[in-house]
């Protein structure tokens, strides 16, 4: 998708809402499309008619005009268009060549630079989809590395270690995750230095599992194939610091990507195994299943090392976040509530939808181990999700740091009901990040 800012023209087809019509429903008069929306859910209704506008006219191409007045109107257009424009079909015959839908929407002056910016991010939400539903065998740990370098520029540094640099930094966690795999694990870090940065350095941390099979705790294989999407939180992180980037927005950033495969086979880490991460912690393995709290273990350390100020992780961590919230929401831990009011409000004007949970030092005692400092999951059938973040938090050290628990959202099994068209990877988290660094900016 294209995004042109201009009233609409000849040409053009031109959507609207009707209220008249049952949400969801399409009626395309010549040159006019009319659809129905759910008025009950605020903004989300216009951003689905917006898509679904988009998905009826993506085989042919063209352009679709809407006009917006507000902001959210202006972000749920933007948006929505994007996403009914999106193709899963990335492997298909003819993905390349397939028309190109333009956006023509016409908004008020003061309204533009917004317009533009959400084209912006709503051109790294089709990067994060595609990077989650790129295959396993494509989408390797050192494919994404060499992705996020792609975006590297005057302002923006990347870079990536393999193997021997992951344990020569003693990331045991790390390391034993990615020893049961042929291919070499990457830590991707991204640096962005604006000029004009203030006291903030926001560190963006993600877990990029680019195939989960549980290792030696092996999972079940129904649906198996949807662990390609286990690299939704590094994916949404890279993504959304090129957006941040682009935009030149005043605040410094350091992005941190643990992303390697958990596999099986005689390198493979095993239950029973203590491990000790770069912190110097020591972890009893219970479940090689429970990897991304391993890897994401030495990627926060890291973050915090390298100047963090306020660190946000983003992962598909836990199947409980998934039960407990399902395909809609992302479910999140924060140990200060100045840095929860920003993730809250960020959360709530980009779209993309959070609730909090709680920490709370009592939970502790889920990972408490006889043999080690902690273990990486346990036997009670209790609060998983929040003892994946009670066991991040020993990694985070001093500060404000949140994790947000994507394993719900960010790679659906089918499609919503909403704007999300699509099974697989949806580009939650994008959409939040870049509006809590243009929170945080100086
Ligand atoms: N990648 C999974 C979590 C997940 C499940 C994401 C479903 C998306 C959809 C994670 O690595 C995992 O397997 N977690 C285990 C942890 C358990 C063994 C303590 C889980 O939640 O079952
Ligand atoms: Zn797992
Ligand atoms: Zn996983």
């Amino acid at each position: 998708m294209r995004v042109e800012i201009r009233p609409s023209q000849g040409e053009d087809v031109r959507a609207r809402v009707d209220e008249s019509l049952p949400a969801g429903e399409i009626v395309r008069d010549g040159s006019e499309l009319r659809v129905g929306v759910d008025s009950s859910i605020g903004s989300d209704g216009l951003r689905t008619a917006a898509a679904l506008a988009a998905r009826s006219l993506r085989r042919q191409g063209g352009t679709v005009a809407w006009s917006a007045t507000t902001e959210d109107e202006v972000r749920a257009i933007v948006e929505g268009t994007a996403y009914g424009a999106y193709d899963t079909g990335l492997y298909k015959r003819g993905y390349v060549s397939r028309p190109e839908l333009v956006l023509a929407l016409d908004a008020p002056a003061d309204l533009k630079q917004l317009a533009e910016r959400q084209a912006t991010v709503a051109r790294h939400i089709d990067g994060a989809r595609d990077l989650a539903n790129r295959p396993p065998n494509d989408l390797t740990p050192v494919a994404l590395a060499e992705h996020a370098k792609s975006f590297a520029g005057d302002t923006l540094a990347v870079e990536s270690h393999g193997r021997d640099w992951i344990v020569s930094q003693n990331m045991g966690a790390f390391a034993a995750v990615a020893s049961s795999s042929a291919q070499d694990p990457q830590l991707i870090v991204m640096r962005y230095d604006p000029p004009n940065a203030g006291d903030v350095t926001l560190g963006l941390v993600g877990k990029a599992i680019t195939f989960d099979s549980g290792g030696i705790s092996l999972k079940p294989p129904l649906r198996m194939q949807d662990m390609k999407g286990d690299m939704c939180g590094g994916a949404a992180v890279i993504e959304a610091t090129a957006a941040i980037a682009e935009l030149g927005l005043p605040v410094r950033v350091l992005t941190v990507v643990a992303s390697t495969e958990n596999l099986q086979g005689g390198d493979a880490y095993k239950p029973g195994d203590i491990l000790r991460a770069s912190n110097g912690k020591t972890i009893e393995i219970v479940n090689t299943d429970a990897e991304g709290r391993l890897v994401l273990a030495d990627a926060l350390h890291y973050a915090r090392e390298n100047g963090a100020t306020h660190i946000i992780d983003f992962a598909t961590l836990t199947g409980a976040m998934n039960i407990a919230l399902g395909d809609l929401y992302a479910g999140w831990f924060c140990n200060d509530d100045g840095f929860a009011a920003e993730i809250d409000a960020a959360s709530q004007t980009s779209g993309d939808l959070s609730w909090r949970f709680p920490l709370h030092p009592r939970y502790r005692r889920l990972v408490d181990s006889d043999f080690a400092d902690m273990k990486n999951a346990s036997e009670l059938r209790m609060a998983g999700a929040v003892l994946a973040a009670e066991f991040l938090r020993e990694f985070t050290g001093d500060g404000p740091w949140a994790h947000v628990d994507i394993a719900g959202p960010a790679f659906i099994q089918r499609k919503r009901p909403d704007y999300a068209l699509d099974q697989g990877g949806t580009g939650y988290g994008v959409r939040l990040i870049v509006e809590l660094a243009q929170r945080l900016s100086a």
